[in-house]
């Protein structure tokens, strides 16, 4: 018999516990139902690793997550450590995970789930069966680039340096993942940059054109400037599928196609290494909402997003696309059933706690499973 899968848990702060709380209840569903039996660990990161040990990432957490097949993640930071240095905050931690396990790949599906559509900031019409995923590159360019630094100059000044840097097996990698994604898609890849001014995105531009007409002849390439691209992105939306940028420039217009959808406590993300045969060898996948202290441990916050980022982790790390779509399928029927948390609350709907979300999906996944 296949050895089990090896899933670790990590928390966070904020409202990740809660929220993270419901997804184990639904991993635990698919056990008794589905006899998916994971090896499940659960480890320390952000500030409460920080608090519990003096480090947001510490070594025990990093080999655990090395050791694993993947890792679901909740959310990382809060006010409380907002006064550390820059390398023991919560955020490096997530940093720290993306580079040590290569997760150079970062799908950021934003989907309007037909329930809320209404909910949008934008007119129902732009936004009614929405579906566009970014792969945001997500080791390399500013975030990692050297030199950077804060000096001081010699009139006692200082100068903040940080590099956009690129190569083409970097660029490569991730517009591969792109294609492939395309291919099961439309066939469409907008990949974004600002050949205009930066020789980084000049060369992004070329590798990327290189590699589809190399290899992807069948996937139609647009590129478009990053700027321009935020202004259709509100415009005109639905013009794009996926979408495939920088790390700088994915973080930015993820942001921004997220609240097209008007749920960010709704989307899930998944951040991926290199492909074996199969499927991806190591994933990271955490809801694109953060920590939310506002309102931490008052079992109010919307725990969908973290159990569907794990339908992903099902669906990329191990292969069951079937127990996905169940997962998913609960989702959107407890969606359609009118119970909202507080974040995508409408009118006459019904406002539910994050426990009473989780129970919901459960009684869904039993009615599905029936
Ligand atoms: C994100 C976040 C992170 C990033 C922060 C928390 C380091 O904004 O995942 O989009 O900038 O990548
Ligand atoms: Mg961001």
């Amino acid at each position: 018999m296949a050895a089990n899968r090896k899933l670790l848990i990590l928390p966070g702060d904020g409202i990740g516990p809660e929220v993270m709380r419901q997804a184990r209840r639904v991993i635990e569903w698919l056990d008794e139902h589905r006899g998916l039996s994971f090896d499940v660990d659960e480890g320390l990161v952000g500030g409460a690793a920080y608090d519990a040990t003096g480090t947001p990432l510490p070594d025990e957490t990093l080999e655990a997550a090395l050791a694993s097949d993947a890792v679901l993640f909740g959310a990382v930071g809060g006010p409380k450590w907002e006064g550390l240095d820059f390398g023991l905050r919560p955020e490096r931690a997530l940093l720290g995970l993306r580079k040590e396990l290569e997760l150079f790949a970062n799908l950021r599906p934003a989907v309007v789930f037909d329930a809320l559509a209404d909910a949008s900031t934008l007119k129902r019409e732009l936004v009614a069966g929405l579906d566009i995923v970014i792969v945001r590159e997500l080791t390399g360019g500013i975030y990692f680039g050297e030199p950077r630094g804060i000096e001081r100059l010699a009139d006692g000044s200082r100068r903040g340096v940080n590099t956009e840097v690129y190569t083409t097996h970097e660029i490569q990698r991730v517009a591969r993942v792109a294609f492939e994604l395309a291919r099961k898609r439309s066939g469409l890849v907008h990949s974004l940059d600002k050949a205009n001014v930066l020789e980084s995105s000049e060369l992004w531009r070329q590798e990327v054109q290189a590699l589809r007409d190399a290899e992807y002849a069948d996937v139609e390439l647009r590129h478009m400037y990053a700027d321009n691209a935020a202004m259709q992105l509100v415009r005109e939306p639905k013009q794009f599928d996926v979408i495939v940028t920088t790390n700088l420039f994915g973080d930015i217009l993820s942001d921004c196609a997220a609240m097209l959808t008007g749920s960010l406590g709704m989307l899930p993300s998944a951040s991926l290494g290199a492909p074996d045969g199969g499927g991806f060898s190591r994933g990271l996948y955490e809801p694109v909402h953060g920590t939310a202290p506002d309102i931490a441990g008052q079992d109010a916050a919307n725990p969908l997003a973290e159990i569907l980022s794990f339908a992903m982790l099902l669906r990329y790390s191990f292969g069951m696309a079937d127990e996905a779509d169940l997962v998913e399928r609960a989702v959107e029927a407890v969606l359609e059933a009118g119970l909202r948390t507080a974040d995508i609350m409408q009118p006459e709907m019904t406002r539910v706690s994050t426990s009473a979300m989780g129970d919901a999906v459960l009684r869904e996944l039993d009615k599905l499973a029936a």
